[in-house]
C-alpha cells in the first residue's frame, strides 16, 4: 500500500474534478469457481484499489462531492468468519489506514443512496463488469443491468481517466517491479523451450515466477507454437522443431500493478531464413514505433507509421504490392497486423478498459470501425506520465487469408498466392513497456533480447 496521504490526495482530486453529487465506487466480491466457498483468486477492482489501496472483498466507498464526507462501507468479520479466515482488520481500521473517517455497515448502503436520490443529487457510478455488482447497482438505483453502462457517469469516468492515465513516481516504481518480474518470466521461457517440452510446462514456469514474487499474473498466459492466434490460451501442444514460440505474459505486483511483454523465438536454436525475414520486419516496425514516442504525438499516428513499415517490408518480400500509403489507408496491412500497436498499462494490463476505450484512449471521440484500426485501444496524443505497451506483430492467419482471398478483399495490395505459401508460418511479436517522459520515452524494466543475434544467444542456453 502507498502512504495514507497518496489515497487522501487521489480522492480529493477526484472529488474536486467531479464537483457535485455523490460518487459510489463498488469494490469487487469473491468470485466462485464451482461452489460458493471455492473461489477464484480475489482481485480488487482497480479503481477501488486506486482510491483506497484496500484489497478486501465486499466493500463500497461513497464520496460526497459537496461536503467532502467519505464513507467506507462493509461488514466486519463475525466469529464464524474468523474461525475459517483468521483475524482481519476491522472496517474502521482499514478506513483509518487510508484516511477515510467514516464507516458504515453494508445494510446501510441502500438508505445512503436513497437519501442522495431523494435529495435530487446525482449518484455517479462506473460501468459495472461483474454480474454481482450489476445486481447491486440494479437494487440500489433501480436501473436494469442492460441500461447501467449507458447510465454510468461520464464525468466520473473522465475524472478517473485523467488521474489514472498519468502515473506518479511511486506508481512507476511499482510498474517497473512488475515489468522486471515479467522480464524474468520471458528469460526463463527462452532458456527452457526446446523440442519435446510442452506449452503447458512453459506456462506453468512463467506462472510460478510471477506468483513467487507474492504477486500474480496480470492476464492469462499465452505460450504457444501457434502465435498466429493473437490471444491463444491453449497450452496442449508439445513443442516441435522449426516453429516460432510466442510468449505473451506479465506479472502483477502484490499492489496490483501490471507488466505485459511478448517475445518470439525459434523452437530450435536458430531462426530459419523465412522466420528471420518476417521477424526483422516486425522488429523494424517495433523500433519505428519506439522512435516516435513523445508527448504530443498521437498514438494513432504511431500505429499508422508502424503499419507502413510492415507494409514496406511485406512488399519487399512480395506479400504486398502497390502504394504503401494507399494500402495502409485501405487497411490491407491488417491481413498481417490485425490488431492495435499497444495499450495503456497500470493497475490493469489494459488500463481502465472497463471504463471504456473511447474515454481512455480517444478522449471521448469515436474510434475507427475499420478492421485492424478498430482494435487499436489507444489513439490520442500522448502525455508525459503515460505508461503503454508497444507490440506490433506479423501473423499469418489461415482463416483470414482464405476469407479475404475468397472475397477479393484488398486484392489490389495483396499477393494471395505468395501469402498462401506461408499459411502455416504462425506469428511473431515483441512487446515492451514504456513511460512517456517530458521529452520522449523510457523503456521500463531491463531490456529483453530482441535482435535475432541476441535472441539466438539466449536460446543457446536452452540446449
Ligand atoms: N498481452 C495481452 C494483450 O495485450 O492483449
Ligand atoms: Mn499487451
Amino acid at each position: 500500500m502507498f502512504s495514507k496521504q497518496t489515497y487522501i490526495e487521489r480522492r480529493k482530486v477526484l472529488r474536486e474534478k467531479v464537483g457535485s453529487g455523490v460518487i459510489l465506487l463498488l469494490g469487487n466480491s469473491e468470485s466462485p469457481m464451482n461452489y460458493a466457498d471455492n473461489t477464484y483468486h480475489f482481485r480488487q477492482d482497480s479503481t477501488f484499489l486506486y482510491y483506497t489501496g484496500i484489497q478486501h472483498p465486499e466493500l463500497a466507498l461513497v464520496i460526497d462531492c459537496e461536503s467532502g464526507k467519505e464513507i467506507l462501507i462493509g461488514d466486519n468479520y463475525t466469529i464464524d468468519d474468523i474461525v475459517w479466515m483468521g483475524q482481519q482488520p476491522t472496517i474502521e481500521q482499514r478506513a483509518l489506514e487510508v484516511g477515510i473517517s467514516s464507516t458504515a455497515d453494508t445494510n446501510t448502503l441502500g438508505s445512503i443512496v436513497l437519501n442522495a436520490v431523494k435529495g435530487e443529487r446525482r449518484v455517479h457510478f462506473l460501468p459495472p463488469y461483474r454480474p454481482d455488482n450489476k445486481i447491486k447497482l440494479m437494487d440500489l438505483l433501480k436501473i436494469h443491468p442492460m441500461q447501467l453502462n449507458n447510465s454510468a457517469s461520464v464525468e466520473l469516468i473522465m475524472a478517473i481517466v485523467s488521474q489514472r492515465n498519468i502515473k506518479t513516481a511511486e506508481e512507476i516504481i511499482e510498474i517497473e517491479k512488475a515489468v522486471n518480474t515479467t522480464v524474468e518470466m520471458h528469460l526463463a521461457a527462452m532458456r527452457m523451450v526446446r523440442p519435446g517440452i510442452t506449452e503447458a510446462q512453459v506456462a506453468a514456469e512463467v506462472t510460478r515466477i510471477a506468483q513467487a514474487q507474492n504477486g500474480n499474473l496480470s492476464f492469462p498466459v499465452i505460450a504457444t507454437i501457434n502465435g498466429q492466434t493473437l490471444h491463444n490460451h491453449y497450452h496442449g501442444n508439445t513443442v516441435v522443431d522449426g516453429k516460432l514460440f510466442l510468449l505473451d505474459c506479465g506479472a502483477e505486483t502484490s499492489m496490483g500493478y501490471a507488466g505485459d511483454m511478448s517475445s518470439t523465438f525459434p523452437t530450435g536454436k536458430k531462426f530459419t531464413t523465412e522466420q528471420k525475414e518476417i521477424y526483422n520486419i516486425a522488429l523494424s516496425a517495433h523500433e519505428k514505433a519506439i522512435s516516435m514516442l513523445a508527448p504530443g504525438v498521437a498514438f494513432k499516428d504511431i500505429h499508422l507509421a508502424t503499419a507502413k513499415v510492415i507494409t514496406e517490408g511485406m512488399k519487399s518480400m512480395g506479400f504486398m504490392r502497390g502504394n504503401t500509403n494507399d494500402a495502409v489507408a485501405a487497411g490491407a496491412h491488417a491481413m498481417f497486423f490485425p490488431c492495435g500497436l499497444g495499450h495503456m498499462m497500470g493497475l490493469d494490463v489494459h488500463d481502465m478498459e472497463d471504463l471504456g476505450e473511447v474515454f481512455v484512449g480517444y478522449d471521448g471521440s469515436e474510434k475507427s470501425k475499420q478492421f485492424g484500426l478498430k482494435s487499436l485501444r489507444l489513439g490520442r496524443p500522448l502525455e508525459a506520465g503515460n505508461v503503454l505497451t508497444i507490440e506490433p506483430g506479423i501473423y499469418f492467419i489461415p482463416d483470414l487469408i482464405d476469407k479475404w482471398r475468397a472475397e477479393g478483399h484488398n486484392a489490389e495490395f495483396l499477393n494471395f498466392d505468395k501469402i498462401d505459401l506461408y499459411r502455416n508460418f504462425g506469428g511473431c511479436r515483441n512487446e515492451e513497456d514504456f513511460l512517456i517522459t517530458s521529452d520522449g520515452a523510457r523503456l521500463l524494466g531491463k531490456p529483453l533480447p530482441k535482435t535475432v543475434a541476441d535472441v539466438e544467444t539466449e536460446r543457446a542456453k536452452a540446449f
